[in-house]
């Protein structure tokens, strides 16, 4: 990762100790950088960018070949997205794509092996669902706000957890909220 994107996160960090601003945040952003090395994801992909807090960390996490796609539907947003993401040195790696998540992944090329979700919480089954026709064996998905949006995410949950499933899944807590995180079986 680079210094100026390290120095991006860690001044978000400090700003969301006293602003509520929805980003994942410091602590679930250790996993998140956790699992892509662990994993050894290059493919990424994550629905829901806001202006780019987990873009730059997710880009940053991968290695030089790694790549992102960010699916964003507020196209102000997907601009400071870009905007950040080329202050932070990741631009060349992360490719924006502005619209709503479910029209947009039938419609997206290749194949992932991460990904983050994290836009509308009663949409994330079929955010999952589109997108499973594009996942590799062993992709890890990771679901944000499953503790505090647990009443909307309820369907998700049930259907990742499904221990006949295509899913080993594990719930990460932080605090009053949690990150659900799925690897999709080989
Ligand atoms: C919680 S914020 C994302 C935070 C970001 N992942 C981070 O941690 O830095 C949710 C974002 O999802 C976007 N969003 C909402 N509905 C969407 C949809 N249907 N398709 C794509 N993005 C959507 C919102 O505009 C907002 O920017």
């Amino acid at each position: 990762m680079t210094k100026t994107a390290k120095r991006m996160l860690a001044l978000m960090d400090r700003a969301v100790t006293l602003w509520r601003i929805p980003v994942i945040g410091r602590a679930k952003g250790r996993l998140v950088r956790r699992l892509i090395e662990r994993h050894g994801c290059t493919r990424a992909i994550e629905i829901g960018s806001l202006f780019g807090y987990s873009a730059i960390l997710i880009s940053g996490a991968m290695r030089p070949r790694g790549r992102l796609t960010c699916l964003e539907s507020n196209a102000y947003l997907a601009k400071l997205v870009k905007s950040n993401c080329a202050t932070a040195g990741v631009g060349g790696r992360v490719k924006i794509v502005v619209g709503d998540a479910l029209r947009l992944l039938p419609l997206l090329p290749g194949r992932f092996d991460f990904v983050l979700i994290d836009a509308v919480k009663e949409d994330y089954l079929d955010y999952l669902r589109q997108l499973e026709p594009k996942l590799v064996p062993g992709a890890v998905v990771a679901a944000d706000n499953t503790g505090i949006y647990r009443r909307d995410v309820l369907p998700y949950l049930e259907y990742v957890r499904d221990p006949h499933g295509r899913y080993a899944s594990r719930e990460h807590v932080f605090g009053d909220d949690a990150m659900e995180v799925s690897i999709l079986r080989s």
